[in-house]
């Protein structure tokens, strides 16, 4: 398939997003972006003392891979660089030429169908329980060597919630034509073959 093709994966902090998006990228043969790591990649030269705006028009997919960027203390610091318009503005076109590009791209983010892409073709609002996203960040991070207690690691996705959906800039919220997948009692396996069948079933209609 040479045509574009959109999939665009939106939902809360440590829903399993990135997850989803990767296999079904892979399983399409689509090219993957995961556009929290722009925003971790803007936080992170913010806690490094670097203005906000001048980090996010001076980004270059370069240096996305640096798995510094998956720290708790960088998702905060995105968060916080998100509620920004013109950080949000800067990192539009180059999301947007991504989502279009030739042979089919799936996004995950938190305003991919709603601001970023809304003609997406594939929608997916991927979602689950605060305390089961907490465990399986908590999983992840001690995976990592980040040593973080679970009622902390509770209290960060609660924190990020609640300020990316209260936000006046693109806020998180599922777009009317989002699939809602809540994934709370679903294994990754589950979760994954959920969202390939919403997806074939876009294909094919
Ligand atoms: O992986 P996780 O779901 O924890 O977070 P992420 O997707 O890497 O996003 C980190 C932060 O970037 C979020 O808490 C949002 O504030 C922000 N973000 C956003 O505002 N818009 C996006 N499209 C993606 C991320």
């Amino acid at each position: 398939m040479t045509e574009p093709f959109t999939v665009a994966i939106d939902g809360p902090a440590a829903a399993g997003k990135g997850t989803v998006s990767r296999a079904v990228a892979a399983h399409f043969g689509f090219a993957h972006l995961d556009t929290g790591l722009l925003y971790r990649a803007v936080g992170i030269q913010v806690l490094h003392g670097v203005d906000p705006i001048d980090a996010a028009r001076g980004l270059t997919p370069d240096g996305l891979d640096n798995p510094d960027l998956r720290s708790a203390d960088v998702a905060q610091a995105a968060s916080k660089v998100a509620v920004i318009p013109e950080v949000r503005a800067a990192l539009l076109d180059f999301q947007r030429a991504f989502a279009r590009r030739a042979g089919g791209a799936v996004l995950d983010g938190r305003d991919i169908c709603t601001v970023i892409v809304p003609q997406a073709e594939a929608q997916l609002f991927v979602t689950a329980s605060a305390e089961v996203r907490a465990k399986r960040r908590w999983a992840e991070l001690q995976a990592r060597g980040d040593d973080v207690a679970f009622d902390q690691v509770l209290a960060d996705v609660k924190d990020r919630d609640a300020r990316d959906s209260e936000r006046a800039a693109a806020p998180l919220k599922p777009s009317e034509t989002a699939h809602v997948l809540d994934t709370s009692e679903m294994t990754i396996d589950e979760a994954v073959a959920a969202a390939i069948a919403v997806v074939d079933q876009k294909r094919k209609g």
